[in-house]
């Protein structure tokens, strides 16, 4: 499917170019077979909706499926908080229901995506098994009255999962009308973020054993000679908590925390999964991940989900980029969770998508009219294979009233986010008789395809200490993203496991902790061919988050070509700027700035125009093999630095790049270019005069979309 078009296309660029052989390799496509009928590469993408049967009167609920249809939705969600009613009583399950509800969406015309209930326990579990609830960081066990309460840890909460999961699979497993299961409900505590229970501590002292073997290597590994924190055996080690401890955390404890909780995540998800395919049959299995969430690590289930999907709504009262951000959202973030959770095994989705206002924002704005159908036609360009909208009808009681649905409070009236949907719907139904079933990347887009290079542990690791409060590591990101999508460039973001060589370019911002192993990847990358380029905070630490006995960051200094210090970095308090000159232009900056000192044969890109080190590097270049690798050791204040010296390493090695807006942002899927204008003014696409527009126009307003073939 579309992943093989992708992967075609720079090996026959490559060719064409005479590309290095590495530059031309291919991996093997990550993506596992396809099971459902919707991820069939006719259908390219398929869009349905969230709604609640056993919130309605059973008598509405055909005319609703039918009114879902008849706006153009091919499959509807149901169950994901329904275990109330499917075990009323302990071990008396009722799914009969639930099997009407589907017979009625299937004969209406819509296939359905069933979810196991775990994120909302019943009321008698809680009762007669209090230690199933979670225990929040002031020791307070959490009652029953809203949802994931549940403790994934406690094996006496997975028995009961297991057997309401298993009931499900058994009834619904065989269902041809079934096309997929979601497992739980955005896995995590919300604001109640880790459980300090018991379960929860034996199975992290269980995990330390395992990883370490030995108190005293663990006491090395989190350097507890410090502050005598020196433990004798597993057992005294309790979960890093900072209500119970005077002063901070220790950060390696820290970081171990962190990632012993993503793995148990990662686990429990593995399990649901596991209940579920043992019934099941050509039903694929996913999860609802949250976006930008960093707590549970999706990469971990890529093996044991058949599409990785993930949850979004864009407009929730937060500024954004421009004018118009707080209705549009923030496409290069969208963008970024496409391009992330695709790579991951190459099946990727929107599960909840809001059809208009939300209720759980500060401030709750209307999106600006073209928004939803942007966002849909968005995912659609990104190579996403469902959007499904939260929700269907607007609730008329319960804990989400004033959230829009597809329909009003009358139950039947189209939302103008409905018909955005149904809009985008129609335009998708299109588009499919369209495509090109053999359509290969362009080559002048395939030449500047990118790996980005993202790590869960450096995320924890950056922001358990990020030194100024001027650091926000999602925003480094998405600096060095919105960059590359200046560039129009196609974007994969990757884990280490995953091959480099397919990439011209790699990019790996603020790579905090590495090791030698990777560097030696990174340089065998570069001497073949590949254009690296670092930004701030990389290499400063090992895995286990110490820094280097030696000069800072040491094991990168051979590859970027310089050292640095005798002061490695500088950081500037609010509102104090700094200035840095690169190319004839000078830009502020605050955040980090990192001073270098380039060895023989390293260009210098930017430097230093104030303070009392003016005049020392402050990004460098140089070629190493037949690559390059770019160090950018300070973060502007608005990314425009990032922008140009992105633009810059893109232009040396000789690759034909865009230069749009930022986010102004612009896909290619299945031979068609999806442009998207998530800025506040208007934009035209880089398409040529003749090219006949599939949707929209040349001028794209504020939430405008535009499709064409070339
Ligand atoms: C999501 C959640 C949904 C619903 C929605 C409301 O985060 O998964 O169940 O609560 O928010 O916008």
């Amino acid at each position: 499917m579309k992943h093989r078009c992708l992967l075609l296309a720079p090996l026959l660029l490559g060719l064409a170019l005479g590309l290095p052989a590495q530059a031309q390799k291919r991996t093997k496509p990550a993506a596992t077979a396809s099971k459902s009928p919707y991820f069939q590469p006719a259908a390219m993408m398929t869009v349905g909706a969230y709604y609640y049967p056993e919130a309605w009167p059973e008598s509405q609920w055909a005319r609703d499926f039918a009114n879902m249809r008849k706006l153009g939705l091919e499959f509807v969600h149901m169950g994901e908080f329904a275990w109330g009613l499917y075990e009323p009583r302990e071990g008396n399950y009722q799914l009969d229901w639930l099997e009407r509800a589907v017979n009625l969406a299937a004969k209406a015309g819509l296939k359905v995506i069933l979810c196991t209930p775990s994120a909302a326990p019943p009321v008698w579990l809680a009762e007669n098994h209090p230690e199933i609830l979670m225990v929040d960081a002031e020791g307070r066990r959490q009652q029953h009255g809203t949802r994931e309460q549940g403790n994934w840890s406690s094996p006496v909460f997975r028995q009961y999962v297991e057997k309401v999961n298993t009931q499900l699979a058994k009834r619904f497993g065989q269902n041809p009308h079934v096309i997929g299961w979601q497992i739980d409900n955005e896995l995590s505590h919300y604001g109640r973020q880790f459980s300090y229970d018991e379960y929860s501590r034996a199975k992290f002292q269980a995990w330390l054993k395992q990883k370490y073997g030995t108190v005293e290597a663990l006491n090395t590994a989190w350097g507890n000679v410090f502050w005598s924190q020196l433990y004798q055996n597993f057992g005294q080690i309790r979960l890093p908590n900072q209500a119970e401890l005077v002063a901070t955390p220790n950060p390696h404890a820290l970081l171990d925390f962190q990632r012993w909780f993503a793995e148990e995540a990662a686990d429990y998800i593995r399990f649901q999964a596991g209940t579920l395919r043992q019934y099941s049959r050509n039903q694929w299995v996913t999860t609802n991940f949250m976006s930008q969430h960093r707590d549970v690590n999706p990469p971990l289930s890529g093996k044991d989900l058949d599409i990785v999907t993930w949850t979004i709504y864009p407009v929730h009262g937060e500024l954004q980029t421009g004018d118009l951000g707080f209705r549009l959202g923030n496409g290069a973030s969208l963008n970024f969770m496409h391009d992330f959770t695709r790579s991951i095994n190459g099946h990727e989705g929107i599960m909840e998508l809001q059809p208009g206002q939300v209720n759980w924002g500060a401030v709750n704005p209307q999106p600006l009219p073209g928004a939803i159908h942007m966002w849909i036609m968005q995912a659609f360009g990104a190579g996403a294979d469902l959007v499904c909208s939260y929700r269907y009808r607007e609730p008329l009681a319960g804990s989400e009233l004033y959230h829009y649905g597809f329909v009003g409070t009358d139950g039947v009236t189209p939302t103008p986010g409905g018909q955005e949907y149904a809009q985008a719907m129609r335009e998708v139904q299109q588009l499919r008789q369209l495509r090109r079933p053999n359509a290969t990347m362009p080559a002048r887009l395939a030449a500047r395809r990118t790996g980005f290079l993202y790590n869960f542990d450096n995320r924890y690791d950056l922001d358990n200490q990020t030194s100024t409060t001027r650091w926000n590591t999602t925003d480094h990101l998405l600096r060095y993203y919105r960059g590359l999508k200046t560039l129009n460039c196609p974007v994969d973001i990757i884990t280490e496991d995953k091959d480099f060589s397919p990439y011209k370019f790699l990019v790996a911002p603020a790579y905090q902790l590495l090791d030698e192993k990777l560097v030696a990847r990174w340089t065998q990358y570069v001497q073949q061919g590949g254009h690296l380029i670092l930004t701030a905070r990389t290499g400063q630490k090992d895995r286990n988050g110490h820094l280097w006995e030696g000069p800072w960051a040491a094991p990168i200094q051979a590859l970027i070509g310089a050292r640095f210090g005798p002061r490695p970095f500088d950081l500037l308090p609010p509102p104090v700027t700094g200035k840095v000159s690169a190319g004839g232009k000078t830009y502020d900056w605050g955040s980090w700035g990192e001073l270098l000192t380039p060895a023989a044969g390293t260009q210098t890109l930017a430097t230093y125009a104030d303070q009392f080190y003016a005049g020392t590097a402050a990004a460098v270049t140089h070629p190493l093999g037949r690559g390059s690798v770019t160090y950018i050791g300070v973060e502007s204040l608005d990314g425009s630095l990032e922008r140009d010296l992105l633009r810059r390493v893109y232009t040396a090695a000789n690759v034909p790049i865009d230069d749009l807006a930022d986010q102004f942002l612009i896909n290619w899927r299945d031979g068609f270019w999806v442009a998207t204008n998530f800025t506040s003014e208007k934009q035209t696409i880089p398409a040529a005069a003749t090219t006949k527009l599939l949707v929209g126009t040349r001028e794209l307003e504020p939430g405008g979309v535009a499709v064409w073939q070339e």
